[in-house]
């Protein structure tokens, strides 16, 4: 029998407190979270779980794999030189190898710290993605499946794309300027911003694309579809219009709980959450329902199920091609974007109604100055 594809995907602690008590439910209670950003610079990979059970709905293919992890917090990552968490994410990739993964997915920040996976990739002999593209083109059916609820034309959107200077924005972006109406680009640097409008209007698009740092210029957009490693909530609720619809796809989020609790006419969903295929166990409860997983986890199980052992995913510049691709063999495979979900829960039928209700346009009602 040939032996079983395999893979690796490497998480980390992303809300310090929770996480660790997943697995070290003592340290958890005993330690203050300042000390657990502290002590992640010193704690060792972890080999989490053993993955099994996905089997692809295509060619009824199983494939195993290793969740490991990088020790390192957000704020850890942050605070620490790119060369000592170079190094950590290195030695956490060595520990995939050794496992026998043939690929790696890097997860959250490992993927977004630094050249996004470049340097990583270097250092390791087995190849590395972050994910990323599928992560985009989930994040984008998620939007379009809200938008299509709500009863707006997609081709008439104004949409926001938060963290437009990154990976997972930037490609979003490229995407949305040739189907919508609208988009403004929104990021932290003028100069940074201002080229990535630039790069993506080197060719006619259909959107007309606006680049700015005035995150109050939300109140422009139909959609927002938020990817920036801030770390902490950047969108709060005076930043969005009736009827809304905000997609976060960061981790951890960019959008402020209180967006949800105080606004029942903007609807704020979970980004990048899919459903994998077959009788998968992950062993490990990374805080999505049985048989979810994210994205870029996704990615790198697609790729294994194809054996294209290869860098598929790294870097900042995702050709929009790779997203597409990535879909399409997504969806032979049989991975689904998960049903939607805003901050862990089903969306009820009265929240639909409501942000259906406040989206529509009032009749002679002017749209909101730019
Ligand atoms: N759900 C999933 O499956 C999934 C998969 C992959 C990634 N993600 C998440 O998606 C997010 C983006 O990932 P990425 O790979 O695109 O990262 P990235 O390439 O590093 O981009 C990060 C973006 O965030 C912006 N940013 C950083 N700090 C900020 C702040 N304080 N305020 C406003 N903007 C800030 C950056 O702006 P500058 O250019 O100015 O630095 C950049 O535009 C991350 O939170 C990651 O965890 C989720």
């Amino acid at each position: 029998m040939p032996k079983r594809p395999t893979f690796a995907f490497m998480i980390h602690p992303i809300d310090p407190k929770g996480d660790v008590r997943r697995r070290y439910p003592l340290l958890a209670k005993i330690l203050p979270e300042r000390l657990i950003h502290f002590l992640s610079g010193y704690w060792p990979p972890v080999k989490l779980s053993h993955i099994e059970g996905v089997q692809s709905q295509a060619t009824g293919e199983t494939i195993e794999g290793w969740l490991v992890a990088c020790p390192l917090t957000p704020q850890r990552m942050r605070t620490s030189s790119l060369d000592f968490v170079y190094r950590k994410i290195i030695q956490t990739g060595r520990l995939a190898e050794r496992l026998g993964a043939q690929i790696l997915g890097l997860g959250a920040w490992t993927a977004a710290i630094g050249d996004a996976g470049l340097t990583v990739a270097k250092a390791l002999s087995i190849p590395v993605t972050t994910g990323d593209s599928y992560t985009v083109a989930v994040g984008l059916q998620q939007l379009r499946q809200a938008i299509a609820r709500i009863g707006l034309p997609w081709e008439g959107l104004t949409v926001a794309v938060v963290g437009a200077t990154g990976a997972v924005g930037r490609a979003a972006a490229d995407l949305l300027a040739d189907q919508v109406e609208r988009v403004i680009l929104v990021g932290r640097r003028p100069r940074g911003v201002a080229r990535v409008r630039e790069a993506l209007t080197a060719t006619p698009r259909r959107a007309e694309v606006e680049a700015t740092t005035d995150l109050t210029r939300l109140r422009e957009a139909h959609a927002i579809f938020s990817a920036t490693t801030a770390g902490r909530a950047i969108i709060q609720p005076q930043h969005v219009r009736p009827g809304a619809v905000i997609v976060d796809m960061a981790l951890p989020r960019d959008v402020s709980t209180r967006v949800s609790r105080r606004r029942d006419d903007v609807l704020v969903i979970d980004g990048g959450t899919v459903l994998v295929p077959g009788p998968v166990d992950f062993h490990f409860n990374f805080g999505l329902p049985r048989g979810w997983a994210y994205a870029c986890m996704a990615e790198t199980m697609v790729l294994t199920l194809e054996r294209r052992f290869e860098c598929y995913t790294i870097g900042r510049e995702i050709p929009k091609a790779k997203v597409l691709e990535i879909a399409d063999l997504a969806a032979y495979h049989g991975f689904r974007p998960a049903p939607l979900t805003s901050l862990g829960h089903r969306i009820s039928e009265a929240r639909w109604a409501r942000v259906r209700q406040a989206a529509q346009p009032r009749p002679g009602a002017q749209e909101e100055p730019p």
